[in-house]
This record gives C-alpha cells, structure tokens and sequence, in this order.
C-alpha cells in the first residue's frame, strides 16, 4: 500500500549536526510545556542526543525537573545495575546528570515474575500519564522501533517479543559474547508508539542505508515495523551521512 506521507525529512550535515537538532526540538518542547511527558531510546544513535541535553542542563538553558518519561524497551532477564542494561544506559547518558525527579522516570522492567502483567502495567500507566507527548525513536537496520520486530502486529501495546537474531547480532558490541545477548525483550508496541503525540526519529549509521530506503519508499508493511510510523500525522526523520 501506498500512502501520503506526513513526514518531515531533516538532512543533518553530520552526527552531530543531527544530535543538536533533536535535542532543540526536545528542549522547546520542554520550554513549552515543562509537565512534557517525554518518550525516550536507547542506542548508538541518540549518545549524541543525551549529550546535548545534559549540556543544555548544565547550561541552565532547560529544566527536567516537572517532566516524566517513559522507555521504549529493556532486555528481558538483564538486572537495572547491569551496564548492558537500558535502566543502566539511561542513568549514565541522562538521568544522572538532570534534575528528572526519580519517580517521573519510568522503564519497563525486564526482570518481573509475570512479565505479560508487567506489560500491560506500562501500557496503563503511559495511557495514565495522558501518552507521550514527544517520543525519540532509532531504527533497526531490519527496520524494527523499540524492539518490535518484523512481522510484529501494528495493534498491539507493550509487549514481550523475542529478538530478532540480526538484532542480537547487532547490539552483541555490548555483551560480552552473543550468548550473552538476552533473547527477549519487553517493548512499547507499535500501537503504543503510535499514540505519542510527536515522534522524531533518528538515522545515522551504515546499517541503516536500506532501512532509510525502505522508509522512504512509503510503503506500509508489517515486515517493516517502521513503516507504521506512515500512519501518524506528526513525524520528523532526521538524517545525516549514511556512508
Ligand atoms: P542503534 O540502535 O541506535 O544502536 O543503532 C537503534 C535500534 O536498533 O533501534
């Protein structure tokens, strides 16, 4: 299927070109609404991101202090203290160097006894908060947002998903060995994604050359999760040098 889209393509002459233009359109939002309800990703991608938003902190250019969050996915199984976990990631990149209150943050939690209830927990509670207001994504080189890989229905809300081996393979730079990689995940779903009210994704590196293609060839295929993004009226893609 092919479908109009709303995207608005920004071209970022390098990464961190790309970081500082994020990191503006967070950090007007905030200065617009400092209540925003921001939905935050992990990764190689956004380091940048984080970096200019603690810088703009620091700066006293922006206060997190009435904000809230929530995390797009955790790996199942890997403790909040684990350095390969998100909870851990989130913590050195930003959390530790703004003034977010603690209990405004919110992650999903990979080790939980029943993880479906859990799920369904995050969903209400990001329902609860009135959804996000501004959601930062990356992308797979498979195309998946969050950890909702191909094939993934486009309806359903935080869920519990197995990993897809190309993206074990792909984030094995932060384990030690691939065995070490969790096999499963607990992720927004795509429905979730898609109730935030603005979303920005980034695309910075190599691997992603064909998902970028793919996005924007428009066409809308649950094998390639990204493409549901086609059916959200406000979504900005910004992009640098892919070679
Ligand atoms: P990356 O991952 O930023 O580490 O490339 C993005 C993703 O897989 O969603």
């Amino acid at each position: 299927m092919n479908v109009v889209t709303n995207f608005k393509w920004i071209e970022a002459a390098n990464y961190d070109e790309m970081s500082k233009i994020a990191a503006t359109i967070f950090i007007d939002q905030l200065k617009k609404n400092s209540e925003t309800v921001l939905g935050l990703a992990t990764g190689g991608t956004p380091e940048g991101f984080y970096k200019e938003l603690v810088a703009a902190y620091k700066a006293g250019e922006v206060s997190f202090a009435q904000a809230k969050s929530f995390n797009l996915d955790e790996y199942v199984g890997i403790d909040p203290a684990n350095e390969s976990s998100y909870h851990y990631y989130m913590d050195h990149h930003l959390f530790n160097h703004v003034d977010m209150k603690r209990d405004n943050i919110n992650l999903p939690a990979g080790i939980q006894s029943n993880l479906e209830k859990a799920a369904a927990e995050y969903e209400a509670m990001i329902k609860e908060a009135g959804n996000i207001d501004i959601q930062l994504l990356g992308i797979g080189g498979n195309g998946h947002i969050g950890f909702n890989e191909p094939g993934t229905p486009f309806d359903v809300g935080t869920h519990i998903i197995e990993l897809a081996q190309s993206t074990r393979e792909a984030n094995k730079v932060y384990f030690d060995s691939i065995e070490d990689v969790p096999t499963h995940a607990i992720t927004m779903g795509i429905k979730t994604i898609l109730s935030s009210k603005k979303i920005v994704l980034l695309i910075a590196s190599a691997s992603k050359q064909e998902a970028f293609d793919r996005l924007r060839s428009r066409i809308v295929t649950e094998d390639f999760p990204a493409s549901a993004l086609h059916n959200h009226p406000d979504v900005t893609v910004i992009y640098t040098d892919m070679k």
